[in-house]
């Protein structure tokens, strides 16, 4: 199955400034872990098109990790400000820190060690791992439990169902390819399996989906009401 969603994001990979594109990777082109890291902070809480521009800001300012590092506070803030959720950006400085003075400006290439940074949670950790250093880990992220839940038909209403998703979501993550296959499934999620609307016609999972074979897909993910 994670074949079917290969080859769908081999022709329709979304370009990103921090993306090294599926044909790119093939030709051996690794993921700067700096680069990566920086977009997975910044894309917590904050859309895709809302980032790429202080994405391009922040590493022509500051290009590699120990760049940043040694910032002003100030600067990072200002050149922050607008995005939200400061204390991203305090976090983002800490770590930048701990990656220059003590790990000699390399990111660490586990996710158990990438999760004893400041700053770096389970998502993070699990994004770098697999993205910068194509290590088999599982990215569970908004998109993806909708994926999931869909796919497998989970009634189980968000946030219960989140183990329930996370080990499903684990099953299917493929040793070949992970760090593609991760972007891959959020790709999947933010273009065909929307939230409404889904592009069931179009998808590469559609013959694999329990939601589309009842015709539930409008109703998952559960929702517990707020
Ligand atoms: N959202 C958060 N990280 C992403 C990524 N690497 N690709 C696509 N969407 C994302």
């Amino acid at each position: 199955m994670s074949d079917d969603l290969l080859a769908w994001y081999d022709v329709h990979a979304r370009a990103m400034p921090w993306r090294v594109s599926p044909a790119d990777r093939r030709a051996g082109v690794r993921p700067d872990p700096y680069r990566v890291w920086l977009s997975e902070v910044m894309l917590q809480q904050t859309t895709v098109a809302a980032v790429r521009d202080y994405f391009r800001k922040f590493t022509a300012i500051w290009p590699r990790v120990t760049d940043l590092a040694a910032a002003a506070d100030a600067d990072v803030m200002a050149a922050w400000a607008g995005l939200g959720y400061y204390a991203r950006a305090r976090n983002l400085l800490k770590c930048a820190r701990v990656v220059a003075h003590e790990h000699g400006g390399t990111f660490p290439d586990t996710r158990e060690r990438l999760l004893a940074l400041p700053g770096i949670g389970p998502y993070t950790a699990a994004a770098v791992a697999a993205i910068a250093f194509d290590r088999p880990e599982t990215v569970l992220d908004g998109n993806v439990e909708r994926v999931m839940a869909r796919l497998h038909a989970v009634e189980v209403p968000l946030p219960m169902a989140k183990p329930e998703l996370m080990d499903r979501a684990a099953r299917l993550t493929p040793q070949a390819r992970p760090g593609d296959y991760a972007q891959a499934v959020m790709d999947l999620g933010a273009t065909i399996c929307t939230p409404r609307g889904p592009a069931c016609g179009i998808c590469p999972w559609r013959d694999d989906c329990q939601a589309h074979a009842r015709g539930m897909q409008a109703d998952l993910p559960r929702k517990l009401p707020k």
